[in-house]
């Protein structure tokens, strides 16, 4: 860590404390907690997460000046937006912040969401790349969720920050996120310093489960050595809206009920499949023996071989001599 780097995080601590302050204590920060309210956020999560509110009024850039803090720095925080001029203007302008911690705790980055919708700007706009903060290396939540996590719970994978936060405050410790990029190799590397199980709970909406599939990719071509599940959150929902719908131990259900990647796919492949055909029947059922193929374990292809035969009434012999040559993936 440079002296700047400390520096950097020294002016996101304050930045931290300042929307923080607006958010709790004044009266510019209602509508903000109103916000977090009606969301069900308790006082004790807007504390635990240091949770803030940047105003309508630019104020950060007069705070920092008033304390007379360096402009290269500034400039270089990501906190400001910067004209041709070279003048730096608060970034995040009504939103509801969040501060983004690395692995240690220190706050890096923000990702401020949006009180009042607005379909000319982004829901969440996030803290852009600085000296402190790559998207494509961190995990939201991790410092806090990997004693958790170490003390042999999964690592439960989230979607969004909301999600991780509503778990967390229903008692659910064990949840992080990527920054709404797909899963990096250096993030599932850090996942794997810490536990051999994880549990990707994306949004049940087509978006999430499309995302699903792609971190399903991504796991794929690491070598990583994980025990990988996934939980499909039922009626489009997503964790957060599960949660606070159905209550956590119902959550912890779907945990239970996690299902192998591969058994993830066939039930995405069935659901668009059109079985009420013979020639959507034939198009499935050779979709699911490719996928079927890429299992290595000879026991787990006749499992799911079993099932297929069974479902379709169809002689097993028949669907493993239909089984593709094998070109697996090295594991
Ligand atoms: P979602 O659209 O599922 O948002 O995006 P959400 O987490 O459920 O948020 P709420 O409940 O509406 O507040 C999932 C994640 O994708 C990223 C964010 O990280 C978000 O948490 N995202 C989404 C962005 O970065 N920018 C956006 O404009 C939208
Ligand atoms: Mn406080
Ligand atoms: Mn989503
Ligand atoms: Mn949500
Ligand atoms: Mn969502």
């Amino acid at each position: 860590e440079t002296s700047e780097q400390k520096q950097l995080v020294d002016l996101h601590e304050q930045a931290v404390k300042l929307y923080h302050h607006i958010l709790v204590n004044t009266k510019m920060g209602r509508p903000a907690l109103d916000y977090l309210r009606k969301r069900g956020v308790n006082d004790d999560t807007i504390e635990t997460y240091q949770l803030g509110y940047a105003p309508q009024t630019r104020l950060l850039k007069p705070f920092f000046d008033q304390r007379q803090i360096d402009y290269q720095l500034l400039r270089k925080s990501g906190l400001f937006s910067e004209d041709q001029e070279g003048h730096l203007r608060d970034r995040f302008i009504d939103r509801v912040m969040y501060p983004i911690r690395n692995a240690s705790g220190q706050p890096v980055a923000f990702s401020g969401r949006l009180v009042t919708k607005n379909v000319d700007l982004p829901k969440y706009l996030n803290s852009p790349e600085t000296e402190l903060f790559n998207k494509r290396k961190i995990l939201f939540n991790l410092d806090l969720a990997r004693p958790n996590i170490r003390s042999k719970q999964p690592a439960l994978l989230f979607e969004g920050f909301m999600d991780v936060i509503s778990a967390y405050q229903s008692g659910i410790k064990n949840g992080i996120a990527s920054m709404g990029t797909s899963l990096t190799e250096q993030q599932i590397y850090d996942i794997q310093r810490i536990t051999r199980e994880v549990i990707i709970c994306y949004d049940g909406d087509a978006p999430g489960q499309k995302a699903i599939r792609r971190a399903i990719d991504a796991f794929n071509q690491t070598n990583h050595q994980l025990n990988l599940k996934v939980v499909s959150i039922p009626d489009g929902m997503d964790p957060d809206e599960f949660i606070r719908h159905r209550g956590a131990d119902q959550f912890k259900a779907l945990l239970e009920h996690a299902q192998s990647p591969i058994e993830f796919e066939l039930t995405f492949l069935k659901n668009q499949a059109n079985l009420k055909s013979e020639a959507g029947q034939a198009a499935y059922i050779s979709d699911a023996l490719k996928l079927i193929s890429s299992v290595p374990s000879e026991i787990s292809r006749n499992l799911y071989l079993n099932h297929l035969a069974e479902e379709f009434e169809i002689d097993k012999q028949v669907l493993k001599k239909q089984l593709v040559p094998l070109v697996r993936k090295v594991v």
